[in-house]
């Protein structure tokens, strides 16, 4: 495999000198920059919603059961039953919304299962339990599940993290009357209904106030197999205006397409336009998971790095074609991209406990991930209405991993604690040049990607810029010019690894960590930083006049 860029032919004599002569100490000066991020703080793109950093539970594996839910009577530090490091970890990072109980479970699920006293509740078979990778386990929680964590205990957790919910309904096996009395549940006023009295049975007086309700999961695929004018129809009859508000400004999320499938699209909101629905449509749901073809979550080699990035950077073309095909039927834009769920899905050879269906360990090249698809995000902050990295804990793309008492942070937590300034600061245009990186994937075709990319937002004097260098072995040396401000002051913080395949342990979970936050002497613009060779970077600028 080759990589190279258009500076190593340029200039590897020069780069090679400077080696031996020591590079400059400081990251933010040496004037040899060959890229340039202009950050223009008078061109606005949007809000970035909190909801873009939000987060996905699903009843499978190991994230609810093992992952939040231990139990009042663990021996796990718990808060009511849901762990107690988790909670204090998650909350530490503003999670936006977090969206239970699926995915593909969602679309059998029976919202009255997990509700009232927790010793009756019934024992259910899992939507995953005929998955390989459970055959050969026993009655364990991840394939019948006990419901101990039903409703109220989900609306518990968002308390504690200090979030929003978002339920995803099953529009596959419940009927539309099932839905209603779930929102009449969750939202019907204090002793108002039956299901109230229910709810403040169950230790919740106050309603939930859910906002957010997903209209079935993937419906074509595991959430019935529909087509895009069957979807269109049955989501018409689940979100019909007669659905009770209580109050609450209901923002029905309807099912998108399979990856980058503009045939569902295109149909599902022509048979939606017909029916004059797009004012009871607030978001469409787009699923995108990148991975490599080695599939390896640790041992993957120089191809892998790139495929993995190259795959992740697809969502901003996944982004661009589908709003505007959305944009063909929905003149008036009422609709925007929830793109709830994403993240690298890597081979399970890492995963720390048999039950943890999809579990696998996490490296700073998810780390690069994290922060590319979280800048596309900011980036498109005027399409993009809400995001939920898949999944949680001890799933596909964690932020945590957990087992019994042992809990440790992944590198993408600590990309989620760097980028959280940007929640509902206002996204500028930032334009990056660089030279790209070109390689060689593993059926011999040469591909490329940009050599720096980033995402900057402004919440009063407050510009924060994050960056990811995606070279594997090279520094990227960048004048950065904010258009139209002085800087006062600029700290950076970063994130890379002494080695790409090094990962949080158990036994050491600080081994990939954000160096501390460095303040930066260098006040003039354009100002020149230097990236690391695969790193993601957090710059906070204040700015004057
Ligand atoms: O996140 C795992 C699964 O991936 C979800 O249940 C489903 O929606 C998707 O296919």
């Amino acid at each position: 495999m080759t990589v190279f860029t258009r500076r190593d032919f340029v200039t590897s004599t020069v780069a090679a000198g400077l080696a031996l002569a020591g590079r400059p100490r400081h990251p933010w000066r040496s004037g040899l920059a060959d890229a340039r991020i202009d950050v223009l703080v008078d061109e606005p793109i949007g809000t970035i919603a909190p909801e873009i950093y939000g987060h996905f539970v699903e009843h499978l594996g190991g994230v609810v059961y093992d992952g939040v839910w231990v139990g009042e009577q663990s021996r796990v530090p718990n808060v009511g039953g849901i762990r107690r490091a988790l909670v204090e970890a998650l909350r530490a990072i503003h999670p936006g919304v977090v969206r239970w109980p699926g995915g593909c479970f969602a679309d059998s699920y029976d919202w009255r299962d997990g509700i009232g006293p927790r010793a009756s509740r019934p024992r259910r078979t899992n939507f995953w339990s005929d998955d390989p990778h459970m055959q050969a386990l026993g009655n364990v929680p991840a394939k019948y599940d006990p419901n101990e964590f039903g409703t109220n205990e989900f609306m518990r957790f968002c308390r504690l993290v200090g979030t929003q919910p978002y339920c995803a309904v099953n529009l596959r096996t419940l009927p539309p009357r099932s839905f209603m009395e779930w929102v009449e549940y969750c939202n019907s006023p204090a002793g108002s209904t039956t299901l109230a009295e229910q709810r403040a049975a169950g230790g919740d007086r106050e309603p939930f106030g859910v906002r957010y309700w997903g209209i079935g999961n993937e419906s074509w695929g595991c959430g019935g197999n529909f087509t895009p004018e069957e979807y269109a129809a049955e989501f018409r009859r689940f979100a019909t205006w007669a659905v009770p508000a209580y109050g609450v400004p209901l923002s029905f999320i309807g099912s998108g397409p399979n990856g980058g499938d503009l045939e569902w699209t295109r149909r599902a909101f022509r048979e939606l336009a017909e029916r004059r629905s797009f004012d009871r449509l607030w978001g469409w749901a787009l699923h995108h998971y990148c991975s490599a073809p080695n599939g390896e979550a640790v041992a993957f080699d120089d191809t892998a790095w790139y495929d993995l990035l190259g795959s992740a950077n697809r969502m901003e073309g996944l982004i661009t074609s589908q709003w505007q095909v959305m944009g063909e039927s929905d003149r008036e834009r009422r609709v925007k991209l929830v793109v709830d769920e994403w993240g690298a899905w890597h081979k399970m050879t890492t995963n720390l406990a048999p039950a943890h269906l999809f579990g696998q360990q996490s490296t700073i090249r998810d780390a690069l991930v994290a922060g590319l698809t979280l800048d596309t995000f900011n980036r498109h902050a005027d399409k993009v209405a809400m995001a939920n990295i898949a999944q949680l804990v001890n799933c596909i793309q964690s932020l945590f991993l957990a087992h019994e008492d042992q809990f440790l942070v992944t590198p993408t937590y600590h990309v989620f604690a760097m980028y959280a300034a940007h929640q509902g600061a206002t996204a500028v245009r930032t334009v990056t040049s660089a030279p790209g990186v070109t390689w060689t994937d593993g059926q011999k075709v040469q591909r490329s990607l940009w050599g720096l990319n980033g995402s900057a937002s402004l919440k009063g004097g407050a510009l924060t810029l994050t960056v990811t260098n995606p070279h594997l072995t090279e520094p990227r040396e960048a004048e950065i010019a904010v258009r139209g401000a002085a800087l006062r002051s600029v700290a950076a913080t970063t994130l890379a690894a002494h080695d790409v395949h090094d990962h949080n342990t158990f036994e050491a979970p600080r081994t990939v960590l954000p160096a501390a936050p460095q303040q930066v002497a260098a006040t003039t613009s354009p100002l020149v930083y230097r990236f690391p060779a695969a790193s993601v970077t957090k710059l906070e600028l204040t700015l004057g006049t």
